[in-house]
């Protein structure tokens, strides 16, 4: 018998408390900024899925490639018992592991979206027979703990979600993972790969305008959840590749001067006309530096894999 346990690790106040930090933080900035973890109410996972599938975006393809053809390698490489997947949204690609994996005890998929992980959870205990599913709501940057579960445990972060971090956030949470991991358990990281320009800018600015609906999403979750009256249409979407960073960078451009009330936080946010709000960077990786953060964090890269074109690898790592 399939079992689906949903808990939510943060109690919603802390959510709420945590958003209201970020945006007082965030618009009180110079640059402003809101971290990208804001996107993904239920609107903005279901955008986020719509992304998925665009011609322009290319990495959910990519590593579906590589998972899909690499599955059973990582099956033996690490035939694990409990596979957690932070940042699991949908839980789709991840799929062709949970078919890889034997003996499969229970799947911990760790999301902020209640209503991505609702979802995914109650479709994969009807479709898995006798795989259990301990969906966590909580925020990975924010001290996970994990539900027992039989190891040894496999622990993904797919979909490139890592390059959202900042350098020094990406060395904390990979800290943070580390100590989640047992001697004999490991790590399978997706990480988009560098790449020409125009490709990674078409891959966040597609034609049909689903990213920047995406992107101005955020201000619809402020206006919510504070109170806030953010025009989304008084913001134009803006991707950007920044060469010395090797990011892209995700930002909302005001059209004009104007004023934005924040009546939760008791705050006025003047944007001048042309002002930038950046809501997300996207890091792409090399194969050097994704060893040398994971050595910096006591992992060792144990395998590398990339889709046929070279345009993102998963890696395996382990404990050292
Ligand atoms: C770029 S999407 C990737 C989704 C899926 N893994 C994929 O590969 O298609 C990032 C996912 O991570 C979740 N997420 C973002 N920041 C998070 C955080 N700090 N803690 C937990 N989940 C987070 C989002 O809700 C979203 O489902």
């Amino acid at each position: 018998m399939s079992e689906f346990h949903i808990t939510r690790t943060l109690p919603e106040d802390a959510m709420a408390a945590a958003l209201r930090a970020d945006v007082q933080k965030g618009l009180t900035s110079d640059p402003k900024t809101l971290p990208p973890k804001w996107f993904y109410d239920a609107r903005g996972s279901e955008l986020f899925e719509q992304i998925t599938e665009l011609p322009e975006y290319y990495p959910t393809r990519a590593e579906r490639e590589i998972l899909a053809g690499r599955a059973a390698e990582i099956a033996d490489a690490l035939p694990a018992r409990t596979l957690v997947e932070l940042g699991s949204g949908s839980s789709e690609k991840t799929r062709h592991l949970i078919d890889a994996l034997r003996r499969l005890h229970t799947y911990v998929p760790v999301d902020v979206s209640d209503t991505a992980l609702e979802q995914a959870g109650r479709a994969l205990v009807a479709e898995r027979p006798g795989l259990n599913v301990h969906a966590l709501i909580a925020d990975f940057t924010a001290g996970l703990a994990l539900p027992p579960s039989p190891g040894p445990r496999l622990l993904a972060f797919l979909g490139g979600t890592i390059g959202n971090l900042l350098p020094g956030e990406r060395a904390e949470f990979l800290a943070s993972v580390r100590a989640l991991l047992s001697p004999g358990d490991a790590l399978l990281l997706g990480t988009d790969l560098v790449k020409a320009e125009d490709v990674l800018v078409r891959a966040y600015d597609d034609a049909a305008g689903v990213t920047a609906a995406f992107n101005k999403n955020v201000l619809n979750v402020v206006n919510r959840e504070l109170g806030a009256d953010f025009d989304p249409d008084a913001f134009d979407h803006v991707a950007l590749w920044d060469p010395a960073n090797e990011w892209i960078e995700m930002r909302l451009r005001s059209r004009a001067e104007q004023t934005v009330k924040v009546p939760a936080l008791d705050l006025a946010v003047h944007f001048a006309a042309g002002e930038e709000l950046r809501t997300e960077v996207s890091a792409k990786f090399r194969k050097d530096r994704v060893s040398a953060e994971l050595a910096a964090a006591g992992l060792e890269l144990a395998r590398w894999w990339t889709d046929g074109e070279e345009r993102f690898a998963l890696s395996l790592s382990v404990v050292v």
